[in-house]
């Protein structure tokens, strides 16, 4: 089942998408925990990766949006995280096919490898999709 809580975090790089994003959110009825960063400046994306990841341990109900320059390092730092399944995505059928296939919690987005339209498209169907279960569920399990 979707969530209407989401948590959402960036480095530098991923800022203004950042920003673009919550707006898009708060106007749509989420509630939204922003993590950071908050502001251009230079800043190391594991520092707010992890602060996302940790807040939904404490609430398993959350689902993360995780934005820096690629997603790249952002989804290798919330991997770490064992109660995390975040996937980086770049289009709608790669965010509906992970939450349908992997149960993923958290969205991973690239900044500069993504429009931003196509960015609102990609969480929009992360968003609204559901686990399919199942074979799934046994597969995802099996992770270590
Ligand atoms: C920052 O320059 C960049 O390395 C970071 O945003 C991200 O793309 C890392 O994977």
């Amino acid at each position: 089942m979707s969530s209407k809580k989401i948590a959402l975090a960036s480095d530098h790089a991923g800022f203004e998408l950042k920003e673009k994003i919550k707006k898009y959110l708060i106007e749509n009825g989420y509630a939204v925990s922003d993590f950071g960063t908050d502001s251009n400046a230079s800043c190391d994306y594991p520092e707010f990766a992890n602060k996302l990841c940790l807040a939904i341990k404490e609430d398993p109900e959350m689902q993360g949006i995780l934005i820096c320059g690629t997603g790249i390092g952002m989804s290798m730092a919330a991997n770490r995280h064992k109660h995390i399944r975040a996937a980086l995505c770049h289009n709608e059928f790669t965010a509906r096919l992970t939450r349908q296939h992997n149960n993923a919690n958290v969205l991973c987005m690239g900044a500069r490898t993504i429009g931003e339209e196509l960015a609102l498209e990609t969480m929009k169907v992360f968003l609204s999709t559901d686990f399919m279960g199942d074979k799934h569920e046994r597969r995802i399990n099996m992770f270590s």
